[in-house]
């Protein structure tokens, strides 16, 4: 089966197996056998978040599982959505229902399901401060749990299911909690400056998540033309005795506060090297924003890998700072 279309790098690679998960118990039959078990499998949301270095030699689960609803309870809202849904279908939702807290992760490509693996982030707010409870399946013993969020273990582009858990539970369904009554988070960026420019002084859920939409469409290619996977490093978080070192040599560099150290933009370091916008045979970095790396039309996942792997060199040779790949790589 081709993943041409279900990976947004748009790699012509195949998978061995395919299944697609309509409902949540479609897993309890497809793993009764113990053949799908034990096999190589790979869960697959919108398959935004992926680099496929070859064909994968196993079962990919593809989950569709739909729907969204909502409770109000007096100022609070609980949603909760399907783990095939469009992560932007949600947001799009909750903004339509004037249900604040989401507003900020408005365009963020892929699935509901794969939201909370690596807590998605835009512009200032994180998934976990909309995050209520998600239920997933458990492979080995066939059965449901509730994760709160706590048990979540979030940090930044990191949950426990991504480290303790990891390949061991099937997210089926996520329940948010908005609220009746707004609470912008307008400081990051140039959300600010763009409704300034637009003569709105009193934004509506709709003008921020308008203008979150619009800023990414200016920064980030469109996958659906250039094939990319968003951010492909995190942020690299750095010590402050190591930061001290580096902005004496590099005044300018754009660094934000951690909860662990200092947070540098990648994107920045990437640029000083020299690679915002350059090409290399069929890869390259997105020229408005270097810390994407995309597909030109015929490049390999390996291609690509070499490509990270280059810019991993550069950035380590002239800062001393270690780029993490962000991008899940699917060897
Ligand atoms: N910058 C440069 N050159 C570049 C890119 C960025 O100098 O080519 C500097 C600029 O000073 C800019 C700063 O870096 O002000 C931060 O850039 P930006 O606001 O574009 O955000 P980012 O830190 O590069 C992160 C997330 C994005 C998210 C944006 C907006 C990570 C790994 N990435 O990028 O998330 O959309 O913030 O909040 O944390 C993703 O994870 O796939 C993703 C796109």
């Amino acid at each position: 089966v081709s993943l041409k279309n279900f990976n947004s790098f748009g790699l012509a690679v195949s998978a061995r197996y395919f299944t697609e998960i309509n409902h949540p118990e479609d897993l309890t039959e497809l793993f009764s056998d113990p053949k799908w078990v034990e096999a190589e499998r790979l869960i697959l949301g919108g398959g935004s978040n992926m680099l496929f270095l070859k064909d994968f030699d196993g079962l990919v689960v593809k989950m569709n599982i739909r729907g969204i609803e909502h409770r109000i309870n007096h100022d609070d809202v609980i949603v909760e959505a399907g783990a095939g849904e469009v992560w932007n279908d949600l947001v799009n939702y909750c903004v339509n229902h004037e249900f604040a807290g989401m507003e900020n992760l408005s365009l963020i490509p892929g699935s509901v399901g794969a939201s909370p693996i690596q807590n998605i982030g835009a512009y200032g707010v994180e998934l976990k401060d909309v995050f209520y409870s998600c239920t997933a399946f458990h492979i080995s013993t066939k059965t449901f749990k509730t994760f709160t969020k706590e048990e979540c273990e979030f940090g930044y582009r990191e949950s426990i299911f991504k480290s303790h858990f990891k390949g061991q539970y099937i997210i089926t369904s996520v329940k948010f909690i908005l609220h009746k009554q707004a609470k912008f988070v307008l400081h990051y960026g140039a959300i600010e400056q763009e409704l300034q420019n637009n003569g709105i002084s009193h934004p509506s859920l709709k003008d921020v998540s308008q203008t979150v939409s619009r800023i990414r469409v200016s920064k980030l290619p469109d996958p659906s033309t250039i094939g990319n996977a968003g951010s492909f490093f995190k942020n690299p978080v750095v010590s402050a005795s190591d930061f001290d070192k580096l902005i004496a040599q590099y005044p300018a560099v754009v660094n934000f506060p951690a909860p662990n150290g200092i947070k540098l933009a990648a994107g920045w370091l990437i640029e000083q090297c020299g690679w915002k916008g350059k090409t290399v045979g069929e890869t390259g970095t997105w020229k408005n924003q270097a810390l994407v790396l995309v597909n030109h039309g015929g490049a390999t996942g390996q291609d690509i890998y070499a490509l990270s792997s280059q810019i991993i060199d550069t950035v380590y040779t002239k800062f001393g700072v270690l780029l993490e790949r962000e991008v899940n790589i699917i060897d």
